[in-house]
């Protein structure tokens, strides 16, 4: 907001800008007859410059300049803290406009409200829309066709952290999801057998050795992972069976999440997309086929 003093600075400084330019087009605007011989007497090589009035039309310009700009003036905001006639703000503006678009967005959707979700996912014309929302919104983590890459999961295959239920999807676009896996503490002896026993429960071979001994290392991890390590979807804890993995299969990239903890970050979208929105996105995640 502006203080009264630089309000009336602006009024004022503008108005002089203004007043300004109308004595400099009366000054120079004098018809000085057509007297041939009036020069500035300026010469170059024997060349003389003319000192003739402006054209006509080119002074017409500069008089609609100086109203426009005085219009303007009184309808818009320009005047110091003066709001102009007509009220306008950049705000109300863009206030104006995003209801438009919702209401053009609404006027869309409209088609599509009686659908479910599964029913949106057979939908031809749905799930182009839903491709681009798709393009835009998600395919930076997801990938372009939601094959997901390390750290991001793959939408396409049936292996889900949080479970494949339209319902559950929803609730993961508007919430967003955070799956802890900590960082327990372990020392480093530990961790190199916990991550061979781990590919051994996605059916790698190991030793015998292993088997025992991360057996009941395993322990402390069931509460997550469960008793057989099948994973947990309330957590989102991942299936550790499945030879699907989130953070990669070799000793070395286990032994990194054991040692390290991870958390994966998936963002809430509830403010940035509307719900026609986020359901269209979830009916074309249930159409990419996983699960
Ligand atoms: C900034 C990266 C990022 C963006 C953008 C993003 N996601 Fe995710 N998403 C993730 C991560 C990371 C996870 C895994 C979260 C975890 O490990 O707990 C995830 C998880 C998910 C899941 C759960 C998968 C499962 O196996 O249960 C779904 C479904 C999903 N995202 C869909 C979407 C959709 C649809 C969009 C676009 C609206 C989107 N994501 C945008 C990073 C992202
Ligand atoms: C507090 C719950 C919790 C405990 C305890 C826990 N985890 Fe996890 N673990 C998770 C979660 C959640 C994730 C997924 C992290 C993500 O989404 O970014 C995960 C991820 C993993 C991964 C990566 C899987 C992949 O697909 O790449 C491995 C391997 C793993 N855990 C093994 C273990 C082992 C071994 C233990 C015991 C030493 C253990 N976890 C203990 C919750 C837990």
């Amino acid at each position: 907001m502006m203080t009264d003093g630089w309000s009336w600075f602006v009024i004022i400084l503008v108005t002089l800008n203004i007043l300004a330019m109308v004595w400099l087009l009366l000054a120079t605007s004098k018809s000085k007859g057509a007297d041939e011989a009036d020069t500035t007497g300026h010469t170059w090589d024997g060349i003389k410059e003319y000192n003739n009035p402006l054209p006509r039309w080119w002074l017409w310009l500069f008089v609609i300049t100086i109203v426009f700009s005085v219009v303007y003036l009184y309808l818009y905001p320009g005047m110091g803290s003066f709001k102009g006639s007509l009220d306008w703000t950049q705000s109300s503006q863009y206030e104006q406009e995003v209801a438009l678009n919702r209401a053009k967005q609404d006027a869309y959707f409209a088609e599509f409200a009686d659908l479910s979700i599964s029913e949106l996912a057979e939908n031809d014309k749905a799930m182009a829309t839903g491709r681009r929302l798709f393009l835009n919104n998600c395919a930076t983590c997801h990938g372009s066709n939601g094959q997901g890459a390390k750290g991001f999961p793959n939408l396409r295959d049936d292996d889900w952290l949080y479970g494949d239920s339209p319902q559950t999807i929803v609730q993961t676009l508007n919430n967003g999801r955070a799956g802890l896996m900590p960082d327990l503490g372990l020392p480093n002896s530990s961790v190199a057998i916990l991550a061979r026993y781990v590919q051994g429960l996605a059916g790698q071979e190991v030793t015998e050795h292993v088997q025992q001994k991360g057996k009941s290392l395993f322990a402390v991890c069931t509460s997550c992972h469960g008793p057989e390590g099948k994973g947990n979807q309330a957590l989102g804890a991942p299936n550790l069976t499945d030879n699907i993995w989130l953070y990669g299969s070799t000793a070395q990239e286990i032994e990194v999440i054991l040692a390290n903890g991870v958390q994966g970050n998936m963002p809430s979208f509830n403010t940035l997309l509307s719900q026609n929105e986020i359901k269209l996105l979830a009916a074309y995640v249930v159409s990419l086929g996983g699960g």
